[in-house]
């Protein structure tokens, strides 16, 4: 790869990651499109993904067309079971992108939930957001709602608010709250500051329960509120600033997403 330029400011970036943090595509599509021929720096057509652009100040453009300067977007989309966090699925089952009309910008969910989890779910296409929120190192709490398939003692309880041994190792404290028991199911409020796959149901599989239903129903301070199930809102800048967000200025290019998909 070339010596990346004197200065090594955070925003020269390859590329290949620029293309693809601007459009629908992945890395590997992007050093596809570089190889083909179709993309240009400043009128120059390159053919070297590892060639250092800086976005706010260099012209890319894939076929001709200019990247152009995408808003940053916050969203918040409360998740219904049954939906998948991805782009595309070779099954044609339904994903979060089903449910984002009337967004132009690219977004990209920030971690996670399971298909038949519902919930939040943040979406942005300011990737040091997303970031921010899903590296472990800045512990950012995630709470459920989560019903198990039995009652729990409180011995359990305990075991979940301690660590509990998972196959990739054992799990951070987490705050756990009993919301109540029905006969059969206890209903808890579970913590957690990390997001490791299917987390939640393996800590309770962990403790010799199984989950029933999963609801995530905050991300540090920010809450679902009344959000119908299966809608968006935009986060309000208070809210970005809230999770640590929106501080530094970034130029965000991107295709013409309405052409791209
Ligand atoms: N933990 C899980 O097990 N599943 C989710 O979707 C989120 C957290």
């Amino acid at each position: 790869m070339k010596k990346k330029p004197a200065g090594g400011e955070r925003r020269v970036k390859t590329l290949d990651r620029v293309l693809s943090r601007a459009g629908a595509g992945s890395r590997t599509e992007a050093r596809r499109w570089i190889g083909a021929g179709r993309v240009a720096v400043n009128g120059r057509v390159i053919r070297t993904p590892d060639h250092w652009v800086d976005p706010e100040r260099d012209r890319v453009t894939l076929d001709g067309r200019p990247l152009r300067a995408a808003r940053k977007r916050y969203l918040l989309l409360y998740k219904p079971t049954g939906y998948l966090t991805t782009y595309k699925d070779p099954e044609k089952r339904p994903t979060v992108y089903d449910l984002l009309a009337g967004v132009d910008e690219w977004v990209v969910p920030v971690g996670r939930l399971d298909l038949d989890t519902s919930g939040l779910l943040i979406l942005t296409n300011d990737t040091d957001f997303g970031e921010l929120l899903t590296n472990p190192k800045h512990k950012v709490p995630k709470t459920y709602l989560v019903k198990a398939a039995t009652l729990l003692t409180e011995e359990q309880l305990a075991a979940l608010r301690q660590g509990v041994e998972l196959s990739d190792g054992p799990t951070l404290p987490a705050r756990v709250r009993r919301v109540r028991d029905s006969a059969r199911y206890t209903h808890l409020e579970l913590t957690i500051t990390e997001g490791r796959n299917r987390q939640v149901r393996r800590m309770l599989e962990a403790v010799g329960s199984k989950v029933l239903k999963l609801v995530r129903i905050a991300i540090g301070p920010l809450r679902i509120g009344d959000l119908p199930i299966g809608r968006w809102r935009d986060l309000t800048p208070e809210e970005v600033r809230a999770l640590g967000g929106g501080r530094r200025s970034q130029a965000i290019l991107q295709i013409d997403t309405r052409l791209q998909r």
